[in-house]
């Protein structure tokens, strides 16, 4: 018998599911996201990623198969979704499935509100929530009159608000322009250091690989590899067949490793990390133009 993991957040086993009109969305798919990590989930249109995401926080429920949450199968009564939709927070896909209040703080105060906080604690997350995504002046705007991002960082702040355990982000950057790109980021890698778990799915390889700590592969319904960020280089066979390209820096690392320009090892996860390792490059304290 193999014995609980408690570094395991949550677990899929075998977790096969099928829509009402008989398309298989997950078709035995197993995965582990650990505590505390970065995860990043890809794979190409209709692999499942979506309907994964749904069955974390007990939106769907397995044909067959379990999804656990911190050692426990999930519970499907109320309470239990209640509990679970408390410590895991969901981003979807699309902005317009997820606001439904009139204004925008309204919208981020319903998840807080429904958690049972007071008022002045709900007042306080919801400005700090709307605060991080850069849109502390339009609390009071009509949800509908907003842009798709504008949409999508209202949802955001909507998670945030929650102070989630594990946070859940279903193609977090798409749709978001490259200043709001890099702010997410940035609340992720805050949110990440207060120890929260984060499992996103992209299309974008080259994130993925420079950001994540573990990245996963979906494909027809499986995830069909698990592994460390860090070995990507060696998975290149799993990625092409899930129809993924390789990240720019594996093949532009390679080339000029081959011609002796930079060290074959440590491998560069980002071009900024190859660019420090050319000759000469400058250290980033000697970076001119740097503004203290
Ligand atoms: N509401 C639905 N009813 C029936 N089938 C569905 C439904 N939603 C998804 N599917 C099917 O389930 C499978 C997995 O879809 P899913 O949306 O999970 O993929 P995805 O990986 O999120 O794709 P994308 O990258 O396009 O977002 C696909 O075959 C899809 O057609
Ligand atoms: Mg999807």
């Amino acid at each position: 018998m193999t014995l609980p993991r408690d570094d395991i957040l949550l677990q899929f086993e075998q977790v096969a599911f099928r829509y009402a009109d008989g398309n298989t969305g997950l078709d035995g798919c197993s995965l582990d996201i650990l505590r505390g990590s970065r995860n990043a989930l890809l794979g190409a249109n209709g692999s499942g990623k979506t309907t994964l995401f749904q069955h974390a926080n007990g939106l769907l429920r397995p044909t067959s198969g379990t999804v656990r949450y911190a050692g426990q199968p999930v519970d499907y009564g109320r309470n239990g979704l209640r509990e679970l939709r408390s410590r895991v927070g969901m981003l979807f896909q699309n902005p317009d499935r997820q606001l439904f209040s009139a204004s925008v703080a309204e919208d981020v105060s319903f998840g807080p509100l429904n958690l049972g906080l007071d008022d002045d604690t709900v007042r306080r997350r919801v400005a700090a929530a709307l605060a991080a995504v850069g849109l502390a002046e339009i609390g009071e705007r009509p949800v509908h009159q907003l842009s798709f991002g504008q949409k999508k960082r209202v949802c955001i702040a909507g998670v945030l608000a929650m102070h989630p355990e594990l946070l859940v982000l279903d193609e977090p950057k798409a749709g978001l322009d490259p200043a709001m790109q890099a702010d997410l980021l940035a609340i992720l890698d805050d949110l990440h250091e207060q120890g929260m778990s984060i499992l996103l799915s992209t299309h974008d390889v080259d994130f993925a690989y420079r950001w994540a700590d573990h990245i996963h592969i979906m494909a027809a319904g499986r995830c069909v590899a698990s592994f460390p960020a860090g070995e990507l280089p060696q998975r290149t066979a799993e990625l092409a067949a899930a129809g993924l390209p390789l990240p720019s820096v594996i093949p532009l690392h390679a080339r000029l490793a081959a011609q002796g320009l930079v060290p074959a090892e440590p491998r560069p996860r980002s071009t900024d990390a190859l660019l420090a390792m050319l000759p000469g490059a400058l250290q980033p304290e000697e970076k001119p133009c740097t503004i203290a």
